[in-house]
C-alpha cells in the first residue's frame, strides 16, 4: 500500500513547504478511553513518521503547529505534559534529524516557553544548523495575528528612527518582517481530525496555499497520509489569480 502511494507521487511537481495543522490528539485519547495527554505522546509517532516521509521525498520545508499562542489556556497538567514532551522529543530525535539531514528551525514567540524548551531547542538548532535537507519548523507559542502584529511594530518603529518612509511599505516589507522571512509560503497545508478553520495559523503566508482536510486524527497519521495529501495536491490546478496552471518552483 505505502509503497504504491508513493510511487504514484510526480517527484518533479512536489509542493516545497507543507505546513500541518496537528489536530485531535484529546479525541484520539478519548476515543481510547485515555487521558488527553496520552493522545499528544502518541502524536509524536505521527511527527516522526510524516518528517521521515517528507525527508525520504525531498520536500524542503515542513512546517508543524505544534502549540499557539491560544493553547496556555489549556489546563496547567496539560501544558506542562506538553513541554515536557517537546523537550523529551527534541533530545531524543537530534540523532534522526543528523541521520536524515534535516535542519530544525522555530517561528512563533519562543522566548516566552519554559527555560528547559528553549535550552533543548536552541541545541538542537544549533547542531543541525549546517544540514542542507528539509528544514523542519516547529511553530511554537505561535499564532498569525502575534507575528502580524510583531510585524506592524517592527515596520512603525523603522519608520520612527526615518530609516524607512511609509510610502516604502510593500508586500516584501512586511514579509520581510515576519518570522517566516527566510521561508518560502508553504504550497500545501493539511489540518486533520476533520476540522475546516485555519485557527490563526499563517495567514499571510497561505493566501495561494492549496488547503487539505482529513478526518484522521493526528496520532494515526502517517507516511500514507502524507503520501495521498500530496497526490491529491498533484491533481490541482494553481492559477494564483491569472487564468494558466502556474507552478511556483521552477
Ligand atoms: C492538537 O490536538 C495538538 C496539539 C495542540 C499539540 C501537538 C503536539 C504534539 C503532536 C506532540 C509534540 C510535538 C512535537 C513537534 C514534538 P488537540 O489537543 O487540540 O486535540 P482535540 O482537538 O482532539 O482536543
Amino acid at each position: 500500500m505505502s509503497s504504491s502511494l508513493k510511487d504514484k507521487i510526480d517527484k518533479r511537481n512536489l509542493p516545497w513547504h507543507i505546513a500541518i495543522i496537528m489536530d485531535g490528539n484529546g479525541r484520539w485519547a478519548e476515543q481510547h478511553g485515555k487521558i488527553r495527554t496520552f493522545g499528544h505522546s502518541q502524536g509524536v509517532e505521527a511527527v516522526r513518521d510524516t518528517a521521515k516521509a517528507c525527508a525520504e521525498l525531498g520536500i524542503r520545508y515542513l512546517t508543524l503547529y505544534a502549540f499557539s499562542t491560544e493553547n496556555w489556556i489549556r489546563p496547567k497538567f496539560e501544558i506542562d505534559a506538553l513541554m515536557t514532551l517537546l523537550v523529551d522529543t527534541i533530545s531524543a530525535e537530534t540523532q534522526t534529524f543528523l541521520n536524515n539531514n534535516i535542519r530544525l528551525l522555530t517561528i512563533g514567540d519562543t522566548l516566552g516557553l519554559p527555560e528547559t524548551c528553549r535550552k533543548s531547542l536552541n541545541e538542537c538548532m544549533e547542531k543541525t544548523k549546517k544540514l542542507d535537507g528539509m528544514k523542519l519548523v516547529l511553530a511554537l507559542n505561535y499564532s498569525s495575528k502575534w507575528e502580524l502584529t510583531e510585524a506592524a511594530r517592527k515596520i512603525a518603529a523603522q519608520v520612527e528612527s526615518g530609516k524607512l518612509k511609509s510610502s516604502d511599505i510593500d508586500e516584501k516589507k512586511v514579509a520581510e518582517n515576519l518570522n517566516t522571512a527566510a521561508i518560502p509560503d508553504p504550497e500545501l497545508l493539511i489540518r486533520t481530525s476533520g476540522e475546516f478553520r485555519i485557527s490563526n495559523f499563517m495567514l499571510w503566508q497561505i493566501a495561494y496555499t492549496e488547503l487539505y482536510f482529513t478526518p484522521v486524527l493526528w496520532p494515526d497519521f502517517r507516511r500514507d497520509d502524507v503520501y495521498k495529501a500530496i497526490l491529491d495536491f498533484q491533481k490541482r490546478e494553481r492559477r494564483f489569480g491569472g487564468i494558466k496552471a502556474i507552478k511556483q518552483h521552477e
